[in-house]
């Protein structure tokens, strides 16, 4: 048996998050700039790259992966990526976080190819709040996405970024839509990723949440099943009608449990969101016959470099360069 990618912290790695694309149909404020310059096309990992990736790192205990963007449907053929990840050693789990925009068309293929969980960003269910935080219209068009994941069998989770003076219209219909629909939903604390000013004043926080549904939806209590190492508090609501997670990134970070690498869409390897630097794995991916021992050498690397955690909450917190849509959420 190969070691752990374990970090100095004494933190096993065991979860990749896999940006496809940096491109988006969308321009959500809380994410990334109204003018953006996207990379060339040329610059991408081609499926093949990826996938020589996920083989060299699997034997490593990476089993898990999510594959995000940008908007990762927007990647043509992304179904035929989902059946080379599925089909590695080792990888016993693959998912994909997406604005749904074009899930109707795409979520069966998906299935067909193996995918079985779906995470969908949405902020709100009025049209005109769509507009204004995603700066673009589409919300029937993630709602038909939605319904279409539910028919086809997917396990749906709705993920929400809790930002205030937006999420308290939008918490309770979400939840109760959710509610009805079999749908996980889950909120996520306003991170300071995203191209606009972020103030801690702007975070809606977990607690806030949690009383707010609570009266609002219906009583909830902790989940009997709750996983203390996932970064989503779990909560069920008491009347059995279904789960909500609440990822409190900012008052409560899961830095100490972190077990996940990021692999961007132009080949950076990154050990965590908040990164200030990342190292290249594209040139070994691109070269001739791919040194395995080489990429293994190199993520290894960058585990061990991994920081304690990131430092939002303190004076010391630097943005990163990237925003969220070139990272991979
Ligand atoms: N804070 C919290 N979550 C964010 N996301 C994007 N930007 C931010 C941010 N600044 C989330 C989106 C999506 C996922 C890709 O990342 O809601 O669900
Ligand atoms: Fe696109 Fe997702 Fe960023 Fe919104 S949050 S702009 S949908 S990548």
């Amino acid at each position: 048996m190969t070691a752990p990618l374990t970090d100095t912290f004494g933190r096993v790695h065991n979860n990749l998050r896999i940006s496809v694309t940096d491109r988006c149909n969308l321009r959500c404020v809380y994410c990334m700039p109204e003018e953006v310059t996207f990379l060339d096309k040329s610059a991408l990992l081609s499926f093949e790259e990826i996938a020589a990736f996920v083989r060299a790192v699997a034997p490593l205990g990476i089993d898990k992966i999510r594959l995000t963007g940008g908007e990762p449907l927007l990647r043509r053929e992304l179904h035929e990526l989902v059946k080379m990840l599925v089909a590695v050693p080792g990888i016993r789990d693959v998912g994909l976080t997406t604005n749904g925009l074009l899930l109707t068309s795409q979520a069966q293929l998906l299935f067909d190819a193996g995918l079985r969980r779906l995470n969908v960003s949405l902020d709100t269910l009025d049209p005109e709040r769509f507009r204004t935080l995603a700066r673009r219209d589409g919300l029937p068009l993630v709602l038909e996405g939605l319904a279409a994941a539910r028919r086809i069998g997917f396990a749906v989770k709705v993920n929400a970024v809790a930002i205030r003076g937006f999420i308290e219209h939008d918490a309770a219909p979400l939840a109760r839509y959710c509610r009805e629909h079999g749908f996980e939903m889950r909120f996520i604390e306003y991170m300071p990723i995203g191209a606009e000013a972020w103030e801690r004043e702007k975070v809606f926080f977990a607690h806030e949440l949690l009383e707010l549904l609570d009266a609002e939806v219906a009583p909830l209590v902790p989940a009997a099943d709750a996983d203390p190492n996932a970064p989503a508090a779990a909560f069920e609501y008491a009347d059995g009608g279904g789960r909500v997670g609440i990822i409190a990134s900012v008052s409560r970070p899961f830095c100490r449990k972190c077990n996940r690498v990021r692999l961007t869409a132009d080949g950076k390897l990154r050990n965590c969101l908040f990164s200030l630097d990342e190292v290249d794995v594209k040139g070994l991916l691109r070269a001739e016959a791919v040194d395995a021992a080489e990429v293994e050498r190199t993520v290894r690397e960058c585990v061990r470099a991994k920081w304690e955690g990131h430092e939002i909450n303190t004076a010391k917190f630097v943005k990163p360069l990237r925003t969220m849509h070139a990272i991979g959420g």
